[in-house]
């Protein structure tokens, strides 16, 4: 009796530890953007290729675009608009010049991925976010939400990409 007593509150403990747990790494990791409400998605960075860009300017860097399943999918099929819970997401990575490559080419012509700029998320959902052409907007930075004022920013610079439902990124077979 005594030891079912001890087990059931061994067990009882674990249970507080792995909530505890649970709730610690929302806090960290799973902060919303305040306006379109937007969490990093899990599992981003294993996502599959679209393209990749390089911004100069302020910018300068250089940039992989990334899909979920939904968003691979409506690509490579062609089909336009996207359908409700693509997600697409944009890496990006200070543009800088790698010594090492360099020397092995034997003159300066070597740029790389440098440290992590921001990552920026646009999510399909045409009646939640009906107002901005059916897409949410979201930036990070540290696994923060990043850049809330620029939030209204997003969709209107996205308008000139309305032919191919406000995306500019295409395809890179
Ligand atoms: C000044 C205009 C401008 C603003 C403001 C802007 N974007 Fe973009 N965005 C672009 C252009 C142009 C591209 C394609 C080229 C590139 O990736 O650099 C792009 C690409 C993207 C992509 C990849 C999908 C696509 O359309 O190609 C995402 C995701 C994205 N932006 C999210 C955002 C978010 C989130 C914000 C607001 C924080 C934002 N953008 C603000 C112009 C803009």
């Amino acid at each position: 009796m005594k030891a079912t007593a001890y087990v059931l509150l061994a067990l009882v403990a674990l249970t507080g530890v792995v909530v505890y747990m649970a709730h610690a790494s929302e806090r960290s990791d799973e902060e919303a953007d305040l306006i379109f409400g937007i969490k990093i998605p899990p599992g981003y960075r294993d996502w599959k290729l679209i393209s990749v860009a390089h911004e100069e300017g302020n910018l300068n860097d250089l940039r992989a675009l990334l899909g979920n399943d939904t968003a691979i999918k409506a690509y490579r099929d062609g089909k336009l608009p996207f359908p409700d819970g693509t997600i697409i997401a944009r890496l990006a990575w200070s543009y800088v010049p790698s010594e090492e490559n360099n020397k092995a080419f034997g003159r300066a012509q070597s740029f790389v991925a440098g440290p992590v700029t921001n990552v920026q998320f646009m999510v399909k959902d045409s009646k939640k976010y009906a107002a901005t052409g059916g897409w949410g907007f979201a930036q990070f930075k540290d696994g923060k939400p990043d850049a809330t004022a620029a939030l209204k920013t997003c969709f209107p610079c996205h308008e000139p990409a309305k032919a191919r439902d406000f995306v500019f990124t295409q395809y890179a077979p």
